[in-house]
């Protein structure tokens, strides 16, 4: 599973469906389950992480499956390559490699240097596809459309930097398969007029946060990663931040989502991330992306390792 670009509607129905179903045992407590019980899924990452490795870690477990965990302290910081890295890891028996890296298209390089399956847990600007599947999850189960994950005639806004984003390139692709009309909202050195290429006819660029916020469905913040490079005016939170102030122009009923890590004060109002200061019942949905997370991670392990009820088209 390396990205939803290209991904079917009918795959990633599927696989949302399956989330739908991992939800119950992926709470704690919760029934785990052993569909994967005696296989060994291994997290290689290279970047840091709390949400999507400690997500994976947790998915796998309630699946019956060990983890060993390869992250921080290996022997990249001694030279050797990802793909070495990776088939040292293929070569111990795992049944997975879970892998994040700073590089666009690593994930790419590991598929290729082993025959076990990787998950992208992201990988540079290239994409994050479990964090596009569990938005998506997350969205359609706030608006009501679970059955059938059609979201005809509903529009998001992703907002900030789109440019160092693979959240987002994962989460364009993912919610315009599904019937979502998506508009990238953002400064143009953020949202160059070449990111319309993860749009499709009925997307847009829009500048003004103010009028986008005014029509969408859903406002999806994104971090302004400064880690790769991103450079922001001083204007940028007083024009694309979502703060408290600027959340009242929210539609009714709208909600807020955010990949994290947030910088609160920065993108996004602690009590907008929070929902305290939402009004007209306007919703974050920032904490049940979190936990939704870990049901998208189970069913990306059971659809990559086959396991008992994996669920495919
Ligand atoms: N959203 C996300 O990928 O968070 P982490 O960096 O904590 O995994």
């Amino acid at each position: 599973m390396l990205g939803l670009r290209g991904m079917s509607a009918d795959s990633l129905r599927a696989l949302l469906g399956s989330t739908g179903r991992m939800l119950a045992h992926a709470s704690y407590p919760g029934d785990v389950l052993e569909t994967l019980a005696g296989r060994t899924v291994a997290t290689v990452f290279f970047e840091n992480s709390t949400r999507t490795r400690g997500s994976f870690t947790l998915a796998a477990q309630r699946l019956g499956a060990g983890v060993v965990d390869f992250s921080n302290a290996n022997s990249t910081a001694k030279g050797e390559s990802l793909a070495d890295t990776v088939r040292t890891v293929s070569a111990m028996g795992v049944d997975a490699i879970v892998v994040r890296s700073s590089r666009s298209g690593a994930s790419i390089c590991a598929a290729a240097a082993t025959q076990v399956p990787v998950l992208n847990g992201g990988d540079g600007c290239h994409e994050h596809p479990t964090q596009g599947l569990l938005d998506a999850f997350t969205l359609c189960e706030a608006i009501g459309r679970l059955d059938g994950f059609d979201l005809s005639g509903v529009r998001v806004a992703i907002v900030g930097d789109v440019l160092h984003s693979r959240v987002a390139r994962s989460g364009a692709a993912a919610l315009q398969s599904l019937g979502a009309t998506v508009e990238l909202v953002g400064p143009g050195p953020l949202v160059p007029e070449s990111m319309g290429a993860l749009l499709n006819d009925a997307g847009s660029i829009e500048r003004d946060f103010d009028a986008a916020i005014g029509r969408a469905d859903a406002v999806m913040m994104l971090r302004v990663q400064f880690e790769r490079g991103a450079a922001v005016a001083s204007t940028y939170r007083e024009r694309y931040a979502l703060t408290r102030e600027r959340a009242l122009r929210l539609r009714e009923g709208a909600v807020v989502m955010h990949p994290g890590p947030m910088n609160v004060g920065m993108e996004i109002d602690a009590e907008v991330a929070d929902g305290s200061g939402l009004a007209r019942g306007a919703r974050s949905l920032v904490l049940r992306q979190v936990a939704v997370g870990v049901a998208v991670r189970m069913a990306a392990l059971e659809w990559c390792l086959g396991g008992v009820g994996a669920c495919r088209p």
